[in-house]
């Protein structure tokens, strides 16, 4: 079972604050709309429209990656999670060594069993501030020759982000092997002060790197179900070939409306700007609220370097599973327990996307939660 996502379907709909989702807060259209100058829907013909995505929205799309995409080269898909599920199934046959960078957002993995792929773990360390283990990486792809290395880059849910120098290292290694490269890079743009994350097919030779990403996440805009991965020409025939099996098109009005948003001039950098804007004033505020007397030690975050969450370790509690269930049960409060990532120190993934009013109360509900947990606990001499 896909631990994170089931977690959360099975308690969204009637939590109060949801501090599990991982992306900013959704744009209504109508905003949307202001932004782009008008989206025109009364016009479109909703019809199948194109099955790899139109011309204009491969277009906008490449326009993402600085000149090392074509748009022969991408293959828009319903949201990234069917862009991984076509890279697995276009490059991975059963049976395949692949690696994969853990910990992750975890469809891959499940994907990858799914399979019937032989997986080999990669972890990052919390000790070294969860970073790419880029030696380890070139050690795996040397010694095994790996079909494939899955990467999330910025990382979910550890928000670690790997630069250029990490990238090229790895896919020199990638390269002598004939190993492809496929990197999760749907936080790209929601980097936290420093420069955006190269994309690995701006840094690996062509025809050894993927990047997989969407809409939902940087851009608010996760109920357009927008994804896509990006590539040289035939590995994007070959994911489209497969996307013939899974969902055939992508919407039509979703492709109308993606494709105005990337191809109106500076609409891009607004959405990116408006996420970070976000972000960063609730970073502020959780920074703020954690060095209160009462809320020492309750929560120590690895402070995130992109994305629109951290994850945070409970230093007072055994496992975070039976926290987070708590904090929904009596506060209302949704965060994702570490175990949905394998991670075995106690640690809850918490979102940063809500808007700033909704944010405060959430965080508030979130620490008075936690603080009642860990009375608790250490009243009954168990730290849960
Ligand atoms: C790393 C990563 N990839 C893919 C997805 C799927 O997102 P979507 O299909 O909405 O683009 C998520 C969602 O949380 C994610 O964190």
């Amino acid at each position: 079972m896909f631990c994170l996502e089931r977690w959360q379907s099975e308690r969204e709909t009637t939590a109060r604050y949801l501090l599990s989702e991982s992306g900013v807060s959704p744009l209504r259209l109508g905003e949307l709309e202001e932004l782009v100058g008008g989206l025109g829907l009364g016009e479109v013909e909703l019809g199948y429209g194109w099955t790899r995505g139109s011309p204009g929205l491969r277009e906008g799309i490449a326009g993402l990656y600085r000149g090392a995409v074509e748009p022969e080269g991408v293959v828009a898909t319903a949201g990234s999670a069917e862009a991984n599920l076509l890279a697995v199934l276009s490059l991975v046959k059963p049976g395949d060594t692949v690696v994969v960078d853990m910990p992750n957002y975890m469809q891959v993995w499940g994907l990858l069993r799914l399979r019937g792929a032989r997986i080999v773990e990669a972890w990052r360390s919390p000790r070294d501030g969860w970073r790419l283990p880029v030696a380890r990486l070139v050690q795996l792809i040397e010694s095994m020759r790996p079909r494939a290395v899955f990467v999330t880059n910025p990382n979910n849910p550890t928000g670690s982000v790997a630069g250029e120098k990490e990238l090229a290292e790895i896919a020199a290694a990638a390269e002598r092997t004939g190993t492809v490269l496929v990197f999760d890079e749907v936080y790209r743009g929601l980097e936290h002060g420093g420069a955006r994350a190269p994309s690995i097919v701006e840094v690996a030779a062509p025809g050894r790197a993927v990047s997989v990403s969407g809409l939902s996440k940087a851009y608010g805009l996760p109920g357009l179900r927008l994804g896509w991965l990006a590539a040289d020409r035939g590995t994007a025939e070959r994911a489209w070939a497969v996307k013939d099996y899974t969902s055939i098109a992508v919407s039509r009005l979703s492709d109308h409306i993606a494709s105005k948003l990337l191809n109106t001039p500076g609409a891009v950098e607004a959405l990116l700007e408006r996420a970070r804007r976000i972000v960063s004033g609730n970073l502020a505020a959780l920074r703020e609220a954690l060095a209160r007397p009462e809320n020492r030690g309750l929560l120590e975050p690895w402070w995130p370097m992109a994305g629109a969450f951290l994850l945070a370790r409970l230093p007072w509690a055994r496992r975070a599973d039976t926290v987070a269930e708590e904090l929904y049960r009596v506060e209302g409060v949704l965060a994702v327990p570490g175990e949905c990532f394998l991670l075995e120190e106690a640690s809850l993934r918490i979102g940063l996307g809500l808007p700033p009013t909704v944010f405060r109360e959430a965080l508030a509900a979130l620490l008075r939660g936690l603080r009642r947990i860990r009375g608790t606990a250490e009243g009954a001499g168990d730290a849960s």
